[in-house]
């Protein structure tokens, strides 16, 4: 199980929240374009913390020479894996020739992956579509998954939807086309030594079950950062094991990474920030949200503010919150 790489939504702080609720899934970095590594321009976007590990680093470009310099320098900092982002439909990223527009060229695509392979020893996987504007056949997507297996790629992540490259958002583009997990599970069924992991769409553990029927695994986005306790859940349908963690258990252990960050000068709102999830649906948690939002505001907030919000999920009296 993953969770899926989020521009704006998976950065580290998410992540080590998510490693609480997930202890073995994979993490993935946001999509880092590859010329911002090299030139230097993205250097935390990198930054991990030991915990995240297995962690993938999500890389953007088309330039083999730019991605494989890239790819030095993510695996020298760490990264278990290079992901390649062959799925964004954004206007920004076809026009500097990333993203989905590459699935459009398969033999441009695999010798950057051998480019890349050819200078890292870390596993390259990608991320995909099921298809990209007219190019949506089944025939399609099996000679494109055909050219980047034999380039040496063994993990493949499957949006389950095409990408339409004109005429609609970014946002549009994760609703509209029609979720097909046939087309994917065909896809494994013809290519059985592929590990093919399931994304889009998954927002209930029932989905998860009959996903790892055929699929190696799933990558969940969405559901994952609007109710985070729902990694808990899909750990649990997974690997069998009950994380038994309750709200209150995962905000004391995150308490201790924004104490650990506090201390290193990390400012305390982009820590915060992705509690609101998981406070999300329960008792009084417009208000406490409200709190949340306004306490982490302030420069001089600190840890007070995590110790109220639990205060506030454990229903205690307003003079017991500390101001
Ligand atoms: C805010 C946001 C940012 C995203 N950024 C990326 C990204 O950087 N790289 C990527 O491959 N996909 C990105 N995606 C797509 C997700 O990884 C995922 O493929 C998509 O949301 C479908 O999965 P879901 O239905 O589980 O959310 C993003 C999605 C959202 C909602």
């Amino acid at each position: 199980m993953a969770l899926a790489p989020m521009v704006r939504r998976t950065d580290r702080h998410c992540r080590v929240l998510h490693r609480i609720l997930a202890p073995r899934s994979w993490l993935y970095t946001e999509m880092v374009v590859a010329d911002s590594i090299v030139f230097g321009r993205a250097t935390a976007k990198l930054d991990f913390s030991q915990e995240e590990h297995p962690i993938a680093v999500q890389l953007a470009g088309s330039d083999p020479s730019i991605m494989s310099q890239a790819g030095k320098l993510v695996e020298a900092r760490g990264f278990d894996a290079i992901n390649l982002n062959l799925g964004c439909p954004a206007g920004r990223a076809t026009a500097g020739e990333f993203g989905a527009c590459q699935m459009k060229s398969p033999t441009s695509v695999a010798r950057l992956i051998e480019t890349i392979r050819g200078e890292v020893s870390i596993p390259v996987t990608l991320k995909c579509r099921t298809g990209v504007d007219a190019h949506d056949s089944p025939r399609f997507l099996e000679e494109f998954v055909h050219a980047v297996s034999e380039a040496g790629v063994d993990t493949l992540i499957v949006h389950a939807r095409k990408a339409l490259l004109t005429g609609f958002s970014t946002r549009q583009n994760r609703n509209v086309p029609p979720l097909d997990y046939e087309r994917v599970r065909l896809l494994k069924s013809r290519f059985p030594s592929l590990k093919v992991h399931l994304n889009g769409g998954i927002d209930n553990c029932p989905t998860v079950r009959s996903a790892l029927l055929w699929a190696d695994g799933v990558m969940i986005g969405r559901a994952a950062y609007r109710d985070p306790m729902f990694m808990a859940r899909v750990h649990q349908e997974v690997h069998g094991q009950d994380p038994g963690l309750t709200v209150d258990d995962v905000l004391l252990r995150y308490r201790k990474y924004v104490e650990r960050e506090l201390t290193r000068g990390t400012k305390l709102q982009p820590m915060v920030r992705h509690i609101a999830g998981l406070i999300r649906g329960r008792p009084g948690s417009a208000r406490i949200r409200r709190c949340l939002g306004n306490a982490s505001r302030s420069s001089a907030a600190g840890l007070e503010v995590i110790d109220n919000v639990l205060r506030m999920l454990r229903r205690l009296p307003d003079d017991q919150l500390v101001h």
